[in-house]
This record gives structure tokens, C-alpha cells and sequence, in this order.
């Protein structure tokens, strides 16, 4: 079999030039990783909705940078074409650019990752800067940051009048400055993410942005159906995973229960 082409962030550049859609999901582990770069993903986020999706916590705000650098390590293993971001969690950035740089430094190194991201529009540009400058490439998170929830009074869409539609386009404005090589646009109405789209020479990925956006990001466990209890309307679930796993391991059970498992081609 041929070698996947790998993809870089120049290519990003790129596919917006030409009017091509960027893929973008998360992942948490090997072997999902494995086939969603098999599917032939643009972008892997190791995200840290890990904290929602996988550590069974109401927000992300108690993921650390040791569990991002585990789920990484995982990710990068079986990364062979996708670009794999590094989502800095919570206080892994925020307290000083040295901190910054620190963690940014870590995920690259420990854990292979090629890109990290972070939340934030103007307020982290200087962040942005400083990782740049030391060759780190970084992806912004502008609108609804999850890690500003409490701030933000919950899980809203942003951007919807006038003075909150300004702010988001200078905070976009201020990433890009920045340099930032691309931006994600979370709950922001369509036509405020199309705006910034045509707005800024970096890709925009949207998650409840609108079809505008250069690219689209979604939960792997909300695009597979995983946990039947989040139901969103930014997501579309493509197939039932809890379901189909659900029935798997009753099979199992009912076949163990009723001595039919394991049988004679299971036995040595
Ligand atoms: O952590 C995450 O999964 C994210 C995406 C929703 C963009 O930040």
C-alpha cells in the first residue's frame, strides 16, 4: 500500500485557497484514532471534551495536562496522515506565557502531537504570539470556550447581537494577528462564522457555526452515538455505537449465562 500523504498546516492554507472543505474530529485513544485517520480525517483534536465524553465529568474544566499527554500519546501512535492538535486544558496556559510555552513544549515532545490549541480571541493573542515564536504552531478557539462556562453563564451561542457579533470579529481579527494557523468558531450564528470566514486568510472550523466555515469539527462520541444521555443540536449522530455495543454485550452475557459461549472453536 502507498504511504498516506501526511498532512501539515500548509495544506490547510491551502484547501481554503482552493475552496476545499477541511475535515476536522477528535479522538481520545488508539484505536479510535486509527479509524478516523483510516477514514481519512484532516485533523485530529485530542480534545479535551475527553472530560464529557470520556471521564464521565460534567465540564472540561477538571482535565489535567498529564491525562491530555496520556490521550495524546494514544492518538499519535496511530496518527499516519491526519495533523494531530494538542487541546492545552484548563490552567495549562492561562497563569504566564512561560507556562504557556511550558505546556505547548510538552505535547509536542512527550506526546507527539503537531499543533496545540487554545481558547481565547484578543485576551490570548500575546499567548498565541509567544508559542508561535518558538515554531509551535497553534489553532485559536473563539465563541462559546468551554473553559470560560462559568463566565459565560453556560453552554450558549455567542455573537448573536450587534456588540457580542464586534468583539467575536476582533477576537478573530486578533488570532489571526497573532498567528494563529487556524481558528475554531463554536456556536456562533451562521452568518457571523461566514463573515469572519471571508474576513480572515487562516481556515475557520466551525462546530455550530453554520456550512460557511472553511472546515467542521465534531465530538467523535456525538458523530458515533456513545452517550445516549447528550443530545446537541450543533452534532449529527451517524451511527449508534451505544446501541450496537449495548446489544454485543447482552449477546454476550445471555450466551455466557446460557453456556454457549465459549464453544469448541474457542476451546483449546
Ligand atoms: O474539546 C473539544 O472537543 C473541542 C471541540 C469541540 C472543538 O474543543
Amino acid at each position: 500500500m502507498e504511504p498516506k500523504k501526511k498532512v501539515t498546516i500548509l495544506d490547510l492554507a491551502a484547501m481554503k485557497q482552493a475552496g476545499k472543505k477541511i475535515t476536522m474530529i477528535t479522538a481520545y485513544d488508539y484505536p479510535f484514532a486509527k479509524i478516523v485517520d483510516d477514514a481519512g480525517i484532516d485533523l485530529i483534536l485530542v480534545g479535551d471534551s475527553a472530560g464529557t465524553v470520556v471521564q464521565g465529568v460534567p465540564n472540561t474544566l477538571p482535565v489535567t495536562m498529564e491525562e491530555m499527554l496520556y490521550h495524546t500519546r494514544m492518538v499519535a501512535r496511530a496518527r499516519e496522515r491526519a495533523l494531530v492538535i494538542f487541546d492545552l486544558p484548563f490552567m495549562s496556559y492561562q497563569e504566564s506565557l512561560e507556562q504557556a510555552k511550558h505546556n505547548a513544549g510538552r505535547a509536542l515532545k512527550e506526546a507527539n502531537a503537531e499543533a496545540v490549541k487554545l481558547e481565547g480571541g484578543a485576551n490570548m493573542a500575546a499567548t498565541i504570539e509567544a508559542i508561535v515564536n518558538i515554531d509551535i504552531p497553534v489553532m485559536a478557539h473563539i465563541g462559546l470556550t468551554p473553559q470560560s462556562v462559568h463566565r459565560l453563564g453556560g453552554f450558549k451561542v455567542q455573537g448573536r447581537d450587534e456588540e457580542k457579533r464586534r468583539k467575536l470579529l476582533e477576537d478573530a481579527r486578533a488570532v489571526e494577528e497573532a498567528g494563529a494557523f487556524a481558528v475554531v468558531l463554536e456556536l456562533v450564528p451562521a452568518v457571523v462564522a461566514k463573515e469572519i470566514t471571508e474576513m480572515l486568510t487562516i481556515p475557520t472550523i466551525g462546530i455550530g457555526a453554520g456550512i460557511h466555515c472553511d472546515g467542521q469539527v465534531l465530538v467523535l462520541h456525538d458523530l458515533l452515538g456513545m452517550n445516549p444521555g447528550r443530545k446537541l443540536k450543533m452534532a449529527k449522530q451517524y451511527a449508534s455505537l451505544y446501541d450496537l455495543s449495548k446489544k454485543a454485550v447482552e449477546e454476550y452475557c445471555a450466551e455466557v449465562r446460557d453456556k454457549k459461549f465459549p464453544g469448541p472453536e474457542h476451546s483449546f
